[in-house]
């Protein structure tokens, strides 16, 4: 983390868990716990239509709402997509855009994903662009290249101004939901490298100010080693932000003093 010149992002994503009540629970016990998020930002990107009760249950706890996914287009007969204005005029603040889990189920592509964060800052909110290679890339030794790739691709078009909104999220596919975290080397290597990627698109002063998380088997164990890095400002968390316990440790390990 380097809180002087980036916001510490610590953001949970539910994926396709939780209901409302159980939304509700969360908070409660959320608050029975209290976290301190004294130096970052805490989010919560949870199912669309749970976006009302969380922005409700989450209120007075300094928790923004954020959502999974948004499609591109402004409005129109596209049944079953929620369009970007939607989810902002529902309070919601951040939206995951590219998880590898939409890529790989959902057809998304760099393409789309490009789409989707011109969506996403055009109605206001930040996106959270996530990118990540598998393991079979990563053994290849294409990593970086095909990081590069994801990172340029999804920037497109977007202007330095609007950069500074945005938060990438490195995740390897293969550390997701599987136990397996990338080393802090590892992540922090790649991470370092989304800030030099950004750094040749934007130059220096921008590429410092965007908030680079990693994601992927992120738990209170190794979240303050992951954390420590200088380039890794906060975590994309699923499992572990299943469990308010867990997620609120998470938090802590990002506030230390
Ligand atoms: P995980 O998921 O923490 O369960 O590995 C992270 C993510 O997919 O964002």
């Amino acid at each position: 983390m380097n809180r002087r010149y980036r916001k510490t992002i610590i953001a949970g994503n539910w994926k396709m868990n939780m209901t409302a009540s159980e939304t509700r629970k969360f908070a409660e016990d959320m608050r029975a716990i209290a976290p301190r998020a004294k130096w970052c930002e805490v989010v919560v990107c949870v199912p669309a239509c749970n976006i009302t009760a969380a922005t409700k249950a989450f209120k007075d706890l300094h928790v923004s709402v954020g959502a999974e996914n948004l499609y591109y287009e402004k409005s129109g007969a596209f049944t079953g997509e929620i369009s970007a204005d939607m989810l902002k005029d529902l309070g919601v603040k951040y939206v995951i855009i590219g998880h590898s889990e939409r890529r790989q189920y959902f057809g998304e592509t760099d393409f789309s994903v490009n789409k989707k964060v011109h969506a996403a800052l055009e109605a206001g909110m930040h996106p959270i662009i996530c990118v990540g290679e598998s393991l079979e890339q990563r053994e290849l030794g294409i990593t970086m290249e095909l990081i590069a790739l994801q990172v340029k691709s999804a920037l497109a078009g977007v202007s330095a101004e609007k950069v500074r909104k945005c938060v990438i999220a490195y995740e390897p596919v293969w550390a997701i939901g599987t136990g397996k975290t990338a080393t802090s080397e590892q992540a922090a290597e790649v991470c370092t490298f989304i800030r030099t990627t950004v750094r040749h698109l934007y130059g220096a002063r921008v590429a410092r100010s965007v908030t680079i998380q990693y994601g992927g088997s992120m738990k209170p164990a190794n979240a303050a080693e992951l954390l420590s890095q200088p380039d890794i400002d906060g975590g994309l968390i699923g499992g572990a932000a299943l469990k308010a316990k867990d997620f609120v440790e998470i938090i802590n390990a990002a506030n230390q003093d």
